[in-house]
């Protein structure tokens, strides 16, 4: 494998946090992401040959499931698949423990998503490698890593930039996950904006102050200008119940845009609702979709250094 493919070090036998990865280890992949993105499939279908990846997802998902999924595919394996939490035996009350303690043995790799952190809980009881797929409102790890990897294909850098987080940021894994891996590199100023009751985990930001420079705010007007990247984040109408009163808080339109710098560019992790409308979607600063795409040379590149770490860890 490595006689073709470069496979940077990567200590890590499971990923289930942002927190756990050095910036290098970010660099690392990002780097490894760019390599596979740039072969065809028939030419790394062989990374991942004869392996079997198991894809649990207790929530749903279309982005994450279906990319983890492509990128499998892609380089050579075999996917088994949990896409409806109905359809285990979870509900009829089997732990998560067992469950993984079973599943490990029919696979190599388990990509797991939850709305809680059965991710980290199954990574104390697996023996093959657990990828966190989204957990709870705090971690959505992959994500992040497509969230830099996207933005480091439009600026070549992840640093000296003008970033504003807008939305429920309060429910947002992407945005609490993308907030500390991208506080790893330096000389980024980022702007929260919410509503008071929607702000960011008070943990997160704490973390993020300590290394970059933050401002918490209730409106994104003042500083369109000044932003490289706006960042937003719809309501997460699943995780609490007077979302209704939010629902028109922060809604982009072509008016916002009228001042903004032309490298300026809306990133949203996706699904959205009504935060940015159909008809921007043609703007020349809409960059959710190509963001969207980064998902699945990101997810081979975890799945190469997961896969290769296995039996060294
Ligand atoms: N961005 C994201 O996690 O999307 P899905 O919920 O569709 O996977």
């Amino acid at each position: 494998m490595s006689a073709v493919l470069k496979i940077p070090k990567f200590f890590h036998k499971h990923f289930v946090n942002v927190e756990d990865l050095s910036k290098k280890d970010i660099e690392n992949i990002l780097s490894l992401t760019q390599t596979l993105e740039s072969m065809s499939r028939k030419s790394k279908n062989f990374i991942a040959e004869n392996k079997i990846i198991a894809n649990l997802f207790f929530e749903p998902s279309t982005r994450t499931r279906l990319s983890f999924e492509s990128a499998a595919y892609s380089l050579g394996a075999k996917v088994l698949t949990v896409a409806e939490p109905n359809t285990s035996s979870i509900s009829k009350g089997e732990t998560i423990e067992d469950t993984i303690k079973v599943v490990s043995n029919y696979c190599d790799l388990i990509v797991m998503r939850s709305s809680n952190d059965l991710p980290l809980q199954a990574s104390a009881v697996s023996d093959v490698p657990v990828i966190n797929a989204g957990s709870g409102t705090l971690k959505h790890p992959t994500q992040a890593l497509t969230d830099l990897y996207a933005v480091k294909k439009k600026f070549n850098k992840l640093s000296n930039l003008n970033i504003a987080f807008v939305g429920d940021l309060k429910h947002s894994r992407a945005v609490n996950s993308l907030a500390l891996a991208f506080s790893k590199f330096s000389n980024n100023n980022f702007f929260f904006i919410s509503p008071e009751e929607l702000k960011l985990s008070s943990a997160v930001f704490k973390k993020v102050k300590e290394k970059s420079n933050v401002s918490q705010l209730d409106s994104f007007n003042k500083i369109l200008p000044e932003l490289d990247i706006i960042y937003l984040t719809r309501l997460q109408r699943e995780r609490f119940k007077n979302f209704k009163k939010f629902e028109k808080a922060y809604v982009l339109n072509s008016n916002s845009l009228k001042n903004v710098k032309k490298n300026l560019i809306i990133m949203h992790p996706l699904p959205r609702t009504n935060e940015i409308p159909v008809s921007l979607d043609k703007s020349k600063h809409s960059y959710y979709f190509e963001q969207a795409a980064c998902g699945v040379p990101v997810r081979e590149a975890l799945l190469t250094l997961l896969l290769k770490q296995k039996k060294s860890v």
